[in-house]
Formats: C-alpha cells, sequence, structure tokens
C-alpha cells in the first residue's frame, strides 16, 4: 500500500512540474515574447528559457510514465482500456506519448533546427506558431487532469453506470463514508462475474485501504 501512495503522490508531482511548466511558458513566456518583452533576440532569450525547462520535462516524463505503470500494475486496472468510461486513462497514457515524442525524439532531431530557421526568416510567425503548439497541448493535459476528479466530485460517471469505480473515488467515499461506500469486503476479493464489476472494485480498493489503515504498526 505504501508503495501506491508514493507512486500516487510521485505521479501527481511530476505532472504538476511538468504541466505547470507548460501553462508557465504558455501563459507567460510566450506571450511575452510575442509582445516584443524579452528583447530584439526573443526567440534565443525563449530557448534559453524552455532548454532547461526541457530537462525537468524530460525527468517529469520518465516518472509519471514509471509510476503509472507501476500503479496500473499494482492496481491490477489495465482492463480499464477496454472500458469508454475510464476515457480518461487513455487520455492519459495519449498525452504521455505525445509529449515523449515530443520531448524525446522530435524536439532534439528536428523541431530544434527548425525552429532556428523558421524565427531566423520570420520570427513573429514562429512564435505564434509555438504558442498555439503549446495551447493545444496544455488543453489536452488540463482536460486529462481534470477529467478523474471530476468523476469523484460527481459521483456519477461510471459507477452509476455499474462500470468499475476510480480507486480512489472509493477510497475517498470510504473515508467519509458517504452513500456506496463499500461494506464489509472480504480480504479474498471474489470473482468479478459473481459480484459485478463495480462491486469488484469497491472491494479491491477497500481491502488495500483495510490492509494499510488497520495494519498494527510495530514498536506502537
Ligand atoms: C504512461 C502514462 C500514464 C499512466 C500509465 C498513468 C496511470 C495512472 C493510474 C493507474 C492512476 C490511478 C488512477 C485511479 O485509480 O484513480 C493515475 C492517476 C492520475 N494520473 Fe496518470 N498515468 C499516466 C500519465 C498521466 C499524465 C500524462 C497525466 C497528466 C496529464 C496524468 C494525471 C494523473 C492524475 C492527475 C491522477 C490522479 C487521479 C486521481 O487521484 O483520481 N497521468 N494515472
Amino acid at each position: 500500500m505504501t508503495d501506491l501512495i508514493l507512486a500516487r503522490a510521485f505521479h501527481v508531482l511530476g505532472v504538476v512540474i511538468w504541466i505547470g511548466g507548460v501553462a508557465m511558458v504558455t501563459m507567460v513566456v510566450l506571450p511575452a515574447a510575442r509582445r516584443g518583452e524579452l528583447g530584439p533576440a526573443r526567440l534565443a532569450v525563449f530557448e534559453a528559457i524552455e532548454r532547461p525547462f526541457g530537462w525537468i520535462a524530460r525527468l517529469a516524463v520518465i516518472v509519471v510514465g514509471l509510476t503509472g505503470l507501476h500503479m496500473l500494475h499494482r492496481l491490477g486496472a489495465l482492463d480499464r482500456f477496454r472500458d469508454p468510461a475510464f476515457w480518461w486513462m487513455h487520455a492519459m497514457v495519449f498525452v504521455w506519448v505525445v509529449f515523449a515524442l515530443l520531448l524525446f525524439v522530435l524536439e532534439p532531431l528536428v523541431l530544434h533546427k527548425r525552429l532556428h530557421l523558421w524565427g531566423a526568416r520570420d520570427p513573429d510567425a514562429a512564435l505564434r506558431a509555438l504558442q498555439t503548439g503549446h495551447w493545444i497541448l496544455l488543453t489536452l493535459s488540463l482536460v486529462t487532469i481534470l477529467a478523474p476528479f471530476r468523476e469523484v466530485k460527481a459521483g456519477r460517471s461510471s459507477e452509476a453506470a455499474g462500470h468499475a469505480p476510480s480507486y480512489f473515488a472509493a477510497l475517498r467515499r470510504r473515508a467519509i463514508g458517504g452513500a456506496g461506500a463499500p461494506q464489509g469486503v472480504s480480504r479474498e476479493t471474489p470473482p468479478v462475474h459473481a459480484r459485478g464489476r463495480a462491486a469488484h472494485w469497491a472491494g479491491r480498493a477497500e481491502n488495500l485501504a483495510r490492509s494499510a489503515l488497520c495494519r498494527p504498526r510495530s514498536g506502537a
């Protein structure tokens, strides 16, 4: 259980640093460059700001990917990819693949050189295109980030439709004791077909939470 909590914490931390940086570049640095506030060599100044962030983003992408895969494995959540209610899981992987391709392949091999040439010819057009690209990536990322939290808050979505609940949604409901909080689930989770998928997933979350919350602390 500790590894799940740590994985989730580092997953979200990675997302905060990575997408937070993208938001900063999109909403602050690029508009300033386009307004001419970074001086005459604005494209070079922009690159000097974004280059070090590129390495931070690459590290964050690796951390988010590894922790995401670890949670997938530990939650046994691979079958979510067959359920359209979990479109945000597909979105997470999609956003990850797009950024990984951009940061590890396209930027070093193609985009960097092209941007230089384009910037020397027409810096306004190059910056405009950069900003549009950044807005598209940021919007995709924010929709992906908001989706699972909206599911937890609204309490409708997949569970109401009889699908598997978000692991953290089930844990949260158990903690606040809201309607639908899983009750009396044994440590042995019966097979999915016997209990229905929603109950199966709630039971899994309950078991994980119970083993973490009720385990006697050594030395206590
Ligand atoms: C290979 C890529 C990724 C994988 C395999 C992955 C997998 C996961 C898994 C299994 C969870 C736990 C979900 C749950 O049961 O509630 C999770 C949570 C989360 N992921 Fe990802 N993820 C990936 C990339 C991303 C990206 C790119 C973002 C942001 C744009 C993101 C944002 C989040 C957020 C905000 C949560 C917390 C959800 C909650 O607390 O309910 N993930 N991810």
